[in-house]
């Protein structure tokens, strides 16, 4: 009997393509190359489920010309910005992503890039590899420490309660933004703000881990940024497009901020490229999830959700 089809849109780790083609006739992409939608469209021809990444933009003109075969689109992802999730829904497919697979790893992420960012781990790096360090001096490259400082953490979810747990280590005093404020069992002492703007005014230290939405596009713009205090640092591992990068660059350049740790860009890979320039900024590729056990659990999830949906039963992480 023929074996389903599924597509799996980019290059997945090895254990993630062996079970896709233990169990599917899967369509791999060993080149990973991204498919244009015309391209996606050629590939998905036939197939009944399709694996896809963050790269794959899944809208709703995308959906309506999807082969009537496609019964669940799963995302190697926790985000799901790229998909319409009404347009599938509304022609019956069903949409999964891989929730809490990145928590500890995107966690551990943001710690780094607020260590990058506070203690000038790029400024450093520099001087090292370029041979210009002549030797230790009281007043080479200060940083700032933690202890006594607030971190503000906008979105409170599974990502944002675990940067908390680890920062509690550091010795920060923790404030949260939330659509829905936390029960008191789950705040374990952060405060909670009812509004952003409250929440910005006591950020020593930023951290961006809300999802990126219409509503949360742009959300540190000019007015935000000037109600952060003098010198704080702003940390994103969340989704580029949150911030308005010509403003944290400004803001950046006149000191109003001390230093941003960025791991996310609106763009990506093409960043704005003011932020190389400055040494104040900590910057990473997109590596929130990158470890070898996340992105393994990410395919396994990804996987889960298909093999539910094309044995009958409900997604296990559905949108
Ligand atoms: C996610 O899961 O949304 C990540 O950003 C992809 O690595």
């Amino acid at each position: 009997m023929a074996r389903p089809v599924v597509l799996v849109t980019r290059k997945l780790p090895p254990a993630v393509e062996a079970r896709a083609t233990r169990d599917y006739d899967a369509r791999l992409n060993p080149d990973d190359r991204i498919y244009t939608a015309d391209a996606l469209l050629a590939a998905a021809a036939g197939a009944d489920a399709m694996l896809i990444c963050t790269s794959e933009k899944i809208t709703a003109d995308l959906v309506s010309r999807l082969p009537a075969s496609i019964k669940a689109i799963s995302t190697f992802s926790v985000g799901y910005e790229h998909i319409d999730v009404a347009a599938c829904r509304a022609r019956g497919i069903v949409v999964a992503n891989t929730p809490g697979a990145m928590t500890e790893a995107t966690a551990n992420i943001a710690m780094l890039l607020m260590l990058g960012a506070a203690r000038r781990g790029y400024e450093a790096q520099q001087m090292v590899r370029r041979g210009e360090w002549t030797g230790w001096t009281s007043t080479m490259l200060l940083g700032v420490d933690f202890s006594g400082k607030r971190l503000g953490i906008f979105g409170m979810g599974r990502i944002g309660q675990a940067v908390a747990q680890r920062a509690r280590g550091f010795g920060l005093t923790i404030h949260y933004h939330n659509r829905r404020r936390l029960p008191a069992g789950e705040e374990q002492g952060a405060v909670f703000h009812a509004s952003l703007d409250s929440l910005l005014a006591v950020s020593d230290i930023l951290s961006i881990n809300a999802p990126s939405s219409p509503e949360t596009r742009h959300i540190l713009n000019t007015a935000a940024i000037a109600r952060l205090p003098d010198g704080a640092i702003v940390v994103n591992t969340a989704r580029g497009d949150m911030i308005e990068d010509a403003t944290l660059i400004a803001a950046l350049t006149t000191g109003k901020l001390r230093a941003a740790g960025l791991d996310v860009f609106a763009g990506e890979p093409n960043l704005n490229p003011a932020y190389l320039a400055l040494p104040n900024t900590y910057l990473l590729p997109h590596l929130g999830s990158a470890t070898i056990e996340t992105r393994d659990r990410m395919g396994f999830m990804a996987l889960d959700n298909i093999d539910a949906v094309l044995a009958g039963r409900p997604a296990p992480y559905p949108l």
